[in-house]
């Protein structure tokens, strides 16, 4: 059984049958994998594929192999077999995955057609979805890519139930963006549920309802130029937090670090006339604090992270932030000054 829930993007009771039905016109296939996902998702899939002239091409796991050596490895892979413009990649994995396995398909002999599977919660309803491909380069994240959208994304539920806790709410400080986003109404459905369980029904609903949100947004923008900004909600912050983590050598999840950074922008968004409402601030909060613990940052880490900020490619030299005016209505491009900046991030290091 297969349900639409957006163009393109598929909802699959038996993803092993989904994937076989697409690779019937395919010459070879290559499913783009790491080693958790060949261990916990690739036997879901693979009894499909007796009739499949197929490889698999396993990656090492983590964002610190989001590099040029990975892209390099599939590009060399596919070379050696002869991939041609009717082979497909598949990408069975989370949004690193996605991202590497996407750009090597898209940019090899100008293009071979590219399915997402995605494993994670986060690529479920991020990462998968936008067509935004792309490698981590000279210690920058997602510093070369490009855009492109996969053929199609296969959504299964099943492959939810191997992730870690960490994993899962990571996932989940995504949705919680899109929530905000989108109002009210998808934000009450998130503060009910209680507890993150892959297989409860509730998760489910909000699964599909956060892939639309993305989706429709992306669908009015797809290079971002204006409207898809708003997806930025949390992210100047984010990629900072991340960026600093980096340089101690530990470790976050992206979703630990935009949770973090909702609540940072929740506050800035409450400092201009006209703007946020406290208790709407105080609601976004709780909603945040119920599944994520503060991440680690002190106030000697401040001028580091205004440097961070003031250096994100997305800001052009100047920090520019998607701030939120209340639920449901979400603008870019808000510049501040940076004593405001610090105010919000000394806001979160003093909860
Ligand atoms: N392209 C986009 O629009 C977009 C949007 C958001 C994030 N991203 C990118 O996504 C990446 C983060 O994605 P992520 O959080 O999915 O990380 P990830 O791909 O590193 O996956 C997290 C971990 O979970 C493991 N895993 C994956 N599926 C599993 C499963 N079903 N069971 C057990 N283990 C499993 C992976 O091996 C990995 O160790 C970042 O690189 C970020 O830049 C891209
Ligand atoms: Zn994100």
């Amino acid at each position: 059984m297969e349900k639409i829930i957006e163009e393109r993007i598929v909802l699959c009771s038996n993803i092993g049958n989904a994937v076989y039905e697409r690779l019937s016109l395919a010459d070879k296939v290559f499913f783009v994998v790491d080693e958790n996902t060949y261990k916990y998702c690739f036997p879901l899939i693979e009894a499909n594929l007796k009739h499949v002239d197929y490889q698999v091409l396993t990656l090492e796991s983590g964002e610190e192999f989001k590099s040029i050596n990975a892209i390099n490895f599939i590009w060399q892979k596919m070379s050696e077999s002869k991939a041609t413009r009717f082979s497909i990649v598949v990408n069975l994995g989370g949004g690193v995955i996605c991202d590497i396995g996407g750009f090597a398909a898209a940019t090899f002999k100008r293009g071979l057609q590219f399915i997402n599977i995605p494993t994670t919660l986060l690529a479920q309803v991020d990462a998968s979805v936008g067509g935004k491909l792309g490698f981590n380069f000279n210690g920058l994240k997602n510093e070369i890519g490009l855009f492109c959208k996969p053929h199609e994304v296969l959504i299964d539920y099943k492959f939810l139930e191997t992730l870690d806790e960490k994993e899962i709410n990571s996932g989940f400080a995504e949705m919680i963006k899109h929530s905000v986003i989108s109002g009210k109404k998808h934000f009450d459905e998130l503060y009910s549920i209680e507890k993150l369980l892959a297989n409860d029904p509730l998760l489910h609903k909000a699964i599909n309802t956060s892939i639309s949100i993305k989706s429709s947004i992306v669908s009015n923008d797809f290079n971002e130029n204006g409207v898809r900004k708003v997806l930025n909600l949390g992210h100047t912050f984010a990629h900072a937090f991340e960026s600093l983590y980096a340089r101690y050598g530990e470790d976050i999840t992206h979703g630990k670090a935009v949770a973090a950074g909702l609540i940072c922008a929740a506050f800035l968004s409450t400092q201009i006339d006209n703007m946020l409402e406290i208790s709407e601030m105080k609601k976004i909060e709780s909603l945040i604090m119920r599944f994520f613990s503060k991440i680690e940052i002190s106030d000697s880490d401040v001028p580091q992270l205004i440097e961070l900020m003031q250096h994100d490619k997305k800001n052009n030299g100047e920090i520019m932030f998607t701030i939120i005016k209340k639920l449901g209505d979400v603008t870019y491009n808000k510049k501040f000054a940076d004593t405001q900046v610090v105010s919000a991030l000394k806001y979160y290091i003093n909860l």
